[in-house]
């Protein structure tokens, strides 16, 4: 596998990729200071289409303790490649910064930066994968558990950008991963197929789902939202299809489930009860905090 130069989705990743960014998460987590001017004199654009609170804003801080410093971008002047082309934006950008970190709707707009942008760039978010928050979401596994080849987790709901991104990192990384939603929100058919011919390659396992009962046996059951940003689907037009999937207590004890995550934003006591999300099985405040240090990883990693 080649030299990391962009970080679009997961699947161009290797396992011993996956696991360096990991390992290096750790090392900044248990000791930032040794990082503190690891990106001195760099700059960091952040661009966002979308809302966000944690990416913005773990971005923006982790930039700033490697030293370096970011740059927001939000769409006060316009939709990217409206006011100008996408190739122009990622020219006139790789001028001055480092890297470019991107929030978008259309996975093809990170692949146009990519394409004219001569520094790297990384998907914070389109429509089809979430993978620094699949990163921040292995890094918190690991926390947990020693062998995360031995860790089934199942990711429960609609299948969307971070079903995906679970998916593909986790057959990456030689994980049982099983979409467990309803019928007619499973995740993406070819991303499906990726990631059981990478599960196959590294010994792990896909597993997809309409029915709760796969979820015995799993270790880690994950949450998202039901309606993702950019689907104008009214909530009210999906609850009663969603609600039997909802993460609660009665999940947990049915199932035996020890962990909970979710990449939030969270819908309480819609996709997750308030119960369980502050419960002791709960790590999502923890995953929320590992975005930082996993992104952090990533930038180490990608800016030279
Ligand atoms: N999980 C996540 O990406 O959160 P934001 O949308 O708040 O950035
Ligand atoms: N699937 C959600 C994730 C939010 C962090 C969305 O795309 O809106």
């Amino acid at each position: 596998m080649s030299e990391l130069k962009h970080l679009l989705t997961l699947q161009d990743l290797s396992q011993q990729q996956i696991l360096d960014i990991l390992d290096l998460a750790k090392k900044i987590k248990a000791d930032p200071k040794a990082y503190s001017q690891t990106l001195a004199g760099k700059s960091v654009v952040t661009l966002f289409e979308k809302p966000s609170l944690r990416t913005r804003v773990t971005f923006d801080i982790g930039v700033n303790r490697l030293g370096g410093h970011a740059v927001y971008l939000d769409q006060q002047n316009g939709a990217i490649g409206e006011r100008e082309s996408i190739k122009d934006y990622a020219k006139n950008l790789s001028r001055w910064c480092h890297a470019i970190v991107a929030r978008v709707f259309s996975h093809k707009t990170l692949q146009e930066l990519k394409q004219y942008a001569s520094v790297p760039v990384v998907n914070s978010l389109c429509d089809l994968y979430h993978p620094c928050q699949a990163l921040a979401d292995f890094l918190t596994i690991s926390e947990n558990y020693d062998d995360l080849s031995k860790v089934k987790l199942a990711y429960v709901g609609d299948g969307n950008n971070v079903t995906h991104s679970l998916m593909l990192g986790g057959a990456i990384l030689g994980m049982e991963v099983a979409a467990i939603c309803p019928v007619g929100s499973s995740p993406d058919a070819q991303v499906v197929l990726k990631a059981r011919e990478l599960a196959a390659q590294n010994g792990g396992k896909i597993v997809v789902s309409d029915s709760l009962d796969a979820l015995d046996g799993y270790d880690v059951v994950y949450g998202d939202t039901w309606v993702s940003m950019g689907d104008d689907t009214p909530l009210e037009q999906v609850k009663d299809r969603f609600i039997p999937y909802q993460i609660n207590q009665s999940m947990l004890d049915k199932y035996g489930i020890q962990h909970i995550l979710h990449c939030q934003p969270a819908h309480r006591e819609l996709e997750i009860t308030s119960e369980v999300m502050d419960g002791p099985h709960s790590l999502i405040f923890d995953q929320a905090e590992n975005r930082l240090h996993a992104q952090n990883a990533v930038l180490v990693s990608l800016i030279k």
